[in-house]
């Protein structure tokens, strides 16, 4: 495994190199594999009630790419990426991100691993209505020590790469859903995690706000050593990825890779 500190911190928790600097390099499994699925079944419940959600996924994710996993709503893609991201367990398989086999770590380590490199956007937003949005864009610096200034600098620069600085001090309940969703997504990289995942991200939005909001999920987060996946089924947006993963059934029928 890497060395992936992006931070260095002093005691007092003041961030000593710049938050923005990433100084990462990999030695994984391979070095452009970010995620590595192999044989994921996913059993909920047991006995009578038991039923296989994941019948035996394999799945690679690389870096410099967006894949999208795409298929009806019950197929089980938000199961699948809740495992890439250490929120479940798998019942039968491996995950292995960014070079950690996510059966390894556990507990404290497994919440820092995901705090550290991992970026979510969610469907519904999920923004904490009593911060305002430069302080909803920098909780995941704040979790991880930076100092609450320090923090507000680096997610008002992403919320001016979005296009939304003028709303900063704003409280999500006075935001429209696209600016919303754009404060989300600064939330989601401010911590500059290699791996991003983004569940439905435009299901809430209008077609208009949901073409913006993955033109500037594309530019902002695409990277070289940064993997980003995209969970939906809005087909109006397929032209963003540059790999979709068909599933249906707990299954990953196929993955097409999209023409340049
Ligand atoms: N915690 C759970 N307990 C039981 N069944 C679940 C649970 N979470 C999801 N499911 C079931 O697993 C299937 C896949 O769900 P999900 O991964 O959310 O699908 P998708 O995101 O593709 O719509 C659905 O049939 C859903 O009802
Ligand atoms: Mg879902």
């Amino acid at each position: 495994m890497a060395d992936v500190t992006d931070f260095d911190l002093d005691p007092t928790g003041v961030a000593r190199t710049s938050v923005l600097t990433d100084t990462t390099s990999l030695n994984s499994v391979s070095n452009s594999v970010a995620v590595q699925c192999k044989g994921i079944v996913k059993d909920f419940g047991a006995g009578q009630t038991k039923v296989r959600v994941l019948q035996g996924i394999d799945l690679d994710v690389r870096f410099g790419e967006r894949t999208f996993l795409v298929g009806p709503s019950g197929c089980g893609k938000t199961t699948l990426i809740s495992i890439i991201a250490g929120l479940l367990d798998a019942t039968v398989g491996s995950v292995n991100v960014l070079g950690t086999n996510l059966s390894s770590i556990r507990g404290g380590r497994l919440v820092d691993f995901r705090s550290k490199n991992l970026g979510f956007v969610f469907q519904q937003f999920n923004l904490l209505p009593s911060l305002n949005a430069a302080e909803n864009a920098a909780v995941p610096l704040i979790v991880q020590g930076v100092a609450y200034r320090r923090a507000i600098v680096a997610a008002n620069d992403f919320l001016e790469q979005l296009g939304i600085s003028a709303h900063r001090k704003k409280y999500p309940n006075q935001l429209s859903g696209g600016q919303q969703q754009r404060v989300a997504i600064a939330r989601a990289l401010v911590h500059q995690p290699r791996l991003v995942i983004c569940d439905e991200p435009t299901a809430s939005l209008d077609a208009q706000s949901g073409h913006a909001v993955m033109e500037m999920l594309s530019t902002l987060a695409s990277s070289p050593d940064r993997a980003v996946i995209i969970v939906t089924h809005d087909s109006r947006i397929y032209s963003f990825a540059d790999r979709i993963a068909y599933m249906a059934d707990g299954q990953v029928l196929r993955i097409e890779k999209t023409p340049e």
